[in-house]
């Protein structure tokens, strides 16, 4: 794995280059695709008409489902890489609605003043802010009152696996510190208004190897900023401790936040 400031990038900079060169990001992406679908039905507006923000659209697989359920609504689509925005751009061009819109922008840090949204979505994405729960606190004025933040993101737990083979093959891994459930909630001015669920979702691949490159392909292979590159023997014996007899299998934590705005 690369590490972010390998290349004198910055941490961001870094996942907007990674996530900009993958372009067989759908192909690839069978877990977001469910989890895209299954944050998708966690939805509930009072609106038939929304204005929803959604971040770090990718190319599209969670618009596809907020544009179809409320093809009255407006939707902005953005995300920090332009290429992303292209191709979700380009997923959606068959509706060629005029209340789709698209932004190159940091979900992080959304430039917005005075404007406000019914929903605010986020499908795995804010796994890769620097300050996840703060990012999630300044929403809470970008909502209206009665709106919703929508959030699927990786919790603790997820690639396990790979933390117990670095473990055994005596290297230190790279993989990023995710918030819990009650730090989300804690994070949230009124922490009852949120409804939040973890899901184990359990991939199968052949290698190791097989592994890496999904992760590579869809841009989601940086670990951790400031982490040095496995050397080549650190990686041979992290991916034998990896391997069983059926080959990998990588578990994704995923937790689902619905955090919602008080009406008054
Ligand atoms: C794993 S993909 C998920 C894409 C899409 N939401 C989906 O469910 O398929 C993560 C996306 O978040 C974007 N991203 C990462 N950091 C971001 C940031 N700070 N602001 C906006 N988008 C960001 C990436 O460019 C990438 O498109």
């Amino acid at each position: 794995m690369m590490s972010p400031n390998q290349n004198g990038l910055s941490a961001l900079s870094a996942i907007r280059e990674a996530f900009g060169q993958a372009d067989a990001y759908t192909e690839h992406a069978q877990v977001q695709r469910l989890v895209a679908e299954r944050l998708a039905g966690r939805i509930a507006l009072s609106v038939r008409a929304p204005d929803m923000l959604e971040l770090g659209c990718g190319t599209g697989l969670l618009s596809a489902h907020l544009h179809r359920r409320w093809p009255l609504g407006s939707l902005l689509c953005s995300d920090l890489s332009a290429p992303m925005v292209q191709r979700c751009r380009t997923t959606l061009a068959p509706s060629s609605s005029e209340r789709l819109h698209f932004a190159v922008l940091d979900g992080e840090n959304p430039p917005f003043i005075g404007e406000q949204f019914d929903l605010i979505a986020a499908s795995m994405v804010m796994q890769w802010f620097a300050q996840p729960c703060v990012a999630l606190r300044r929403y809470h004025a970008l909502l209206r009152p009665g709106g919703s933040i929508a959030m699927a993101t990786l919790a603790p737990g997820t690639f396990h696996e790979w933390q117990s083979a670095c473990q055994a093959a005596g290297v230190v891994h790279g993989l990023h510190r995710y918030p819990s459930a009650s730090a989300w909630q804690a994070a949230w001015p009124s922490p009852a208004d949120c409804v939040l669920e973890e899901e184990e979702i359990t991939v199968q691949h052949a290698s190791g190897l097989d592994f890496l490159r999904g992760l590579r392909a869809i841009g989601a292979h940086l670990p951790v900023p400031g982490y040095r590159p496995n050397s080549a023997g650190e990686m041979r014996r992290i991916l034998r401790s990896l391997t069983g007899p059926h080959g990998v299998s990588v578990t994704y934590v995923v937790l689902y936040g619905i955090f919602n705005k008080k009406i008054r």
